[in-house]
Parts: C-alpha cells; structure tokens; sequence
C-alpha cells in the first residue's frame, strides 16, 4: 500500500515547520467534529522540472469548500499556489502529493466552531498509483455499494471537506472487505454517483457519459481534465444520470482522480466490463493525460505550473 514517507518541511499559516512539529492538539475541533477541508493535488517530474497539475484549480475548490463551511481563509489562490511551489522546492521533491488542510484548531469545544482559529497547513509527500501499477494497466475491479452518497442537502459535496471522506471509508472498506478494489456509489436517487475518491465515467458506443454534478458528485479537477482530453481527441462527454445497470453493459468503465490518475475497471460486481480489460478509449485518453501532466505533450491547456522557478525562496 501507499506508505507515508515524511519529507522535511511543512508549510503551516506562512511559514515551513520541522514535518514532526506539524502537530494538534487532541481537543482541536477539527478531531471531534471533522471540521475540515482539505485538497490532493499532483506534482509531476518533468524535464523542467517538478510541475504541478492544475496547481490553481484546486486552490480555488479549497477556497470554495471553505467558503461553503464559513471558514475564514487568510489566503488567496494565488498565494497558496505560490506556497505549493516553495513547498515542493524547500523539500526537494521532483515529484509528489500535495495536501493543503485547513481546519479548525483547538478552542471552545462545542458544536458551534465560529470562535475556533482556522490553520492551514500544507505538506507533501510521494505517492505513488492510488489503486497500483497493476490496476492503471489491468483495471480494477469494483461493486456497487451498499451505501449512498449524501443526499442532496446533507453534506454538500462540492465542498471536499474531511466528514464526506467518512462516506468514502465505509464505501471503500466494504468494497475491501468483500475482495473487490473500489466501491461505486450510487446517490439518493438510485443512480450512479462516484467511487469513494474518484469520478466515475461509463463508455458506450463510442461515447462517453458522467454522472453530472446533481448526482452527488465531487467536482472532480481530473473529471475535468477528461471531458477536455476527450473533446481534443473528438469524443463527446454527456454529463447525464446513468442507471446503475449501465455499468454492466458499459464497453468501458473507468476511474478518473488526482490520486487514481486514469484507473479502467475491468469488472464490476463480477461482470466483466466489455472484454473484461482496459478499453481503447480510457488507454487513450490515459496516455493523452500522462503525457502532458509528464511535459512530454506540449501543455496547450497551461495545466502545468513548475516549481523550480521559486528556487530562490529557499
Ligand atoms: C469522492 C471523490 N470524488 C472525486 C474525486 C476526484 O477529484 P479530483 O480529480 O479533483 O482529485 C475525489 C478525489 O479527490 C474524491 O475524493
């Protein structure tokens, strides 16, 4: 599994701080009542050097998702952006994750988080295939899950806030505990939703459709970054409700996530998916992705922001 292997630093309100002094106290708001927001991005070593994908993008969802909590965010994309950066740089990585966190720290301790500080904290890390090497060749195999998504008016899921992550964990342990890799949500209604930390994207007849965002959806930066790819290799994505049983007679399903990157699924509750292997169209559109976010496709949608031009910041 993906091992956490602590790198130097960690930027915290502004400033780096020793990996082991990036810690909270037990009675932290955030630890009782999961009153937090976070976001995963990617670094990707280029021959330019580490570049981040889609480095604005996620700032602007962390934002966002802080927004919707009524979280007061000190910090500008921008400014973020450029923290990722040094980030990267101070610790030396040429290629990693990034996790940005913004939580509600240590203070009153009832429900009501209005007199709690807001930290931002942000760290990196390798990482390396989300659901294995294997399974960005293979594909993986999935189940529908026995648990939804949040209803609409729940928990907002455009806000990527650490309590949604407690639906993915039961999603994505009953999925484990029963052999499969990943489970696949359906939303309140029936229909498909997402796997427990990926988009979902079903193809059929040469054309490929998505949960649209009133399924329950994440707004996914790489389900974005697919509907783009797609357009530029002529494919039309349809953002429609898909029934469940879709996914059973699909050509190709696949998985699409900062951490999953493009993953096929090669069954589903045991029915194989088309020919039971990756499909033309996801090793398309993996090899599209994996170019450009590794500099070896010019970057015609300025998706990549190199780290090493902040070198002076250390
Ligand atoms: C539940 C869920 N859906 C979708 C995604 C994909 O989002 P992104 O491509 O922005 O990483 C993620 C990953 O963050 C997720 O956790």
């Amino acid at each position: 599994m993906n091992s956490l292997i602590p790198t130097e630093k960690i930027w915290l309100n502004g400033a780096f701080i020793r990996w082991e002094e990036a810690t909270i106290h037990v009675l932290s708001h955030v630890v009782s009542y999961a009153s937090s927001v976070f976001e995963g991005i990617r670094c990707y070593e280029t021959a330019g050097g580490p570049a981040i994908f889609r480095v604005d993008r996620h700032m602007r969802r962390l934002i966002d998702s802080a927004r919707i909590y009524r979280m007061e965010m000190p910090w500008t994309a921008e400014q973020l952006s450029d923290a990722a950066r040094e980030l990267v740089a101070v610790n030396g990585m040429r290629s990693c994750y990034i996790r940005p966190i913004v939580l509600r720290g240590y203070g009153p301790l009832g429900v009501y988080s209005g007199e709690n500080p807001v930290e931002v904290f942000m760290a990196c890390w390798e990482w390396g295939a989300y659901l294995g090497e294997d399974g960005l060749a293979r594909g993986i195999d999935a189940c529908v899950s026995s648990w939804n998504r949040m209803a609409p008016n729940t928990l907002p899921v455009l806000a990527k806030s650490s309590a949604n992550y407690m639906n993915s964990q039961l999603i994505r342990m009953e999925a484990i505990a029963n052999g499969y890799h990943e489970g696949i949500a359906l939303d309140a209604s029936g229909n498909v939703s997402e796997g427990s930390g990926e988009n979902v994207f079903v193809v059929r007849e040469g054309r490929i459709l998505t949960p649209p965002l009133g399924s329950s959806v994440l707004e996914g930066i790489t389900r974005d970054t697919v509907i783009r790819l797609a357009a530029d290799l002529g494919i039309a994505v349809q953002e429609t409700p898909i029934a469940r049983e879709m996914l059973y007679i699909a050509d190709e399903v696949f998985l699409a996530g900062t951490a999953a990157e493009i993953t096929p699924v090669r069954s589903v509750d045991r029915i194989p998916v088309g020919s039971g292997a990756r499909g033309p169209i996801t090793e398309g559109l993996q090899r599209e992705f994996s170019a450009i976010a590794r500099g070896l496709r010019p970057d015609r949608h300025g998706w990549l922001t190199l780290t090493e031009v902040c070198e002076h910041a250390l």
